[in-house]
């Protein structure tokens, strides 16, 4: 099977915001509690932050990280989570059927920002509370002094306001589970006040308005229609969130589901458009892609905790996903789709990081390590920097019911004139055959090889475990050509790699 390949230096999509490859925390499961943070462990620093999770994140490389939910925002008092710690009170979690301690709030959480070297990308409770709460947190967390929430935080042993740019007016409002569900209208108008209150505070914040929750939604895409005509000169993103998985055990209708996300993004691209021109507005609006991976594995096990049957645990394993190589093909064909659309989606968050649904697992009082989609998440976020080329793309294909054809290739590209770098990320979707894929380079000067990695695996079902964490890893690629402006490769089935070319 052959597949051909033109990139051309002029030929380009949008400078990629770094923030595409942000990822997401929630205060869920063991994302927080024996995740990022755990007092006893032995790496554990001065705030009780595991410092080896901070090493793993920092591999990374995550700019930004969305906090506290999620799901669990929508019933969170921030202020619980300020103040000395043996004063803060418990409380039940609706979102999650959990106790929440609240020894991790805005301060540990902005500390292990800092360590992680990631920026903070804040939600606001639109669910169970409003304009009130947001414009309080908003002035506790980026007002220098001399008002009653910045002196709080400043008593509270934080002199510095941690100037949060980027700030979610709630989360998934258009969900019937969400805690204060509301109508895209009266979601609207709140958010409409919010924002409105929020940037006479500071005009120059970033603010997301929540989207669908799933393109299958009921009330998709008119929820994006009506929110944007209520908020659309108010706000800078409007948030989208998508979960993928493969319970029916079918590889090539799995991995052409990045194609439903490529239209999903397409047609609230379009959606923006529309209310763009309807109010003669000329700003952009942009996607906050703010919650994507697979989700699935867990579900079976988690039902009887989500149904409050094991009562109100603290920290229970909820939402861990063991991934299998599959997977990474998968994550990798998303994160292909994200840099191929990097004109619209400037901001999109893996959900989530530790733990939950997670590329980076740990174990209470033991060792953290890698899942199988840590390796194309990684090889995204440190390579993908720079340009998004658009590619000329001639591949074999083949039919899915309700899709369309599917590309056995799947490839996206990105430039980095600085350093010279052209960098592929590639995917053979096919399940037996290789792909034997020519790139023809146009306007980059001479190029050689600077790093060839792949993930392929006989199994596609193997996973990473604690006990077994290399089982999926990256190796060294072989057999890469380069001659006359032509990069040749053979993509063996179901692998996905990563070319970095130098120039
Ligand atoms: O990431 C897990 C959950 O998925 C989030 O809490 C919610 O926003 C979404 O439904």
């Amino acid at each position: 099977m052959k597949a051909t390949v033109t990139a051309h230096s002029k030929y380009t999509i949008s400078e990629i915001d770094p923030r595409l490859y942000g990822s997401f925390v929630e205060h869920l499961g063991r994302a927080v509690y024996t995740g990022i943070y755990e007092p006893q462990h032995a790496t554990a620093d001065e705030n009780g932050m595991r410092r080896d999770v901070i090493e793993l994140v920092r591999e990374l490389n995550v700019p930004i990280v969305r906090y506290p939910g999620g799901n669990f925002v929508s019933a969170y008092n921030w202020e619980d989570g300020i103040g000395p710690k043996e004063s803060r009170p418990t409380r039940l979690d609706l979102a999650w059927h959990t106790s929440e301690s609240n020894q991790v709030g805005i301060h540990e959480f902005a500390e292990w920002c800092a360590a992680v070297d990631a920026e903070m990308m804040l939600a606001v409770n639109l669910g169970s509370r409003g304009l009130d709460e947001a414009r309080n947190f908003l002035e506790y967390v980026n007002h220098p002094g001399g008002s009653e929430w910045s002196d709080k935080r400043r008593a509270n042993g934080r002199a510095e306001p941690w100037n949060v740019k980027v700030w979610c007016l709630g989360n998934e409002m258009d969900g019937p589970w969400q805690i204060g569900h509301k109508t895209a209208d009266e979601y609207g108008r709140l958010a409409h006040e919010t924002a409105k209150a929020m940037r006479a505070f500071d005009n120059s914040l970033e603010l997301v308005v929540c989207g669908s929750s799933n393109s299958h939604m009921p009330t998709y895409p008119e929820w994006e229609a009506t929110v944007l005509e209520h908020t659309y000169n108010e706000v800078d993103y409007i948030s989208l969130h998508m979960y993928f998985e493969n319970r029916a055990k079918n590889t090539a209708n799995y991995l052409a589901r990045s194609i439903e996300l490529d239209n999903y993004i397409r047609t609230v691209a379009g959606v923006i458009a529309y209310i763009k021109a309807k109010k003669r507005s000329s700003k952009d609006v942009f996607i906050s892609f703010d919650e994507w991976n697979v989700w699935y594995h867990s579900k079976e096990r988690d039902k009887a905790t989500l149904a409050g049957a094991h009562g109100w645990p603290h920290a229970p394993a909820l939402l861990e996903d063991d991934y299998n190589f599959e997977d990474v093909l998968q994550v990798g064909c998303i994160l292909n789709t994200f840099i191929n659309r990097a004109d619209v989606v400037k901001i999109a968050c893996l959900a989530q990081l530790v733990n939950v649904i997670a590329p980076i697992m740990t174990v209470p009082g033991g060792q953290a390590w890698r899942q199988t989609i840590f390796y194309p998440y990684f090889f995204a976020s440190v390579y993908g920097r720079g340009t998004a080329l658009k590619l000329h793309v001639e591949s074999p294909s083949y039919p899915v019911d309700g899709i369309g054809e599917v590309s056995y290739l799947d490839i996206s590209a990105v430039h980095d004139a600085g350093k010279r770098t052209v960098t592929f990320f590639i995917v053979n979707r096919h399940g037996t055959e290789t792909l034997d894929l020519n790139i023809r380079l146009e306007g980059f000067g001479a190029l050689t090889l600077a790093e060839d990695q792949v993930l392929a695996h006989s199994d596609i079902n193997v996973t990473n475990t604690a006990e077994s964490p290399n089982n999926v890893v990256p190796g060294k690629g072989e057999g890469v050509e380069l001659s006359d402006g032509t990069l040749a490769a053979g993509m063996q089935p179901l692998s996905y790699r990563m070319i970095r070319l130098q120039g």
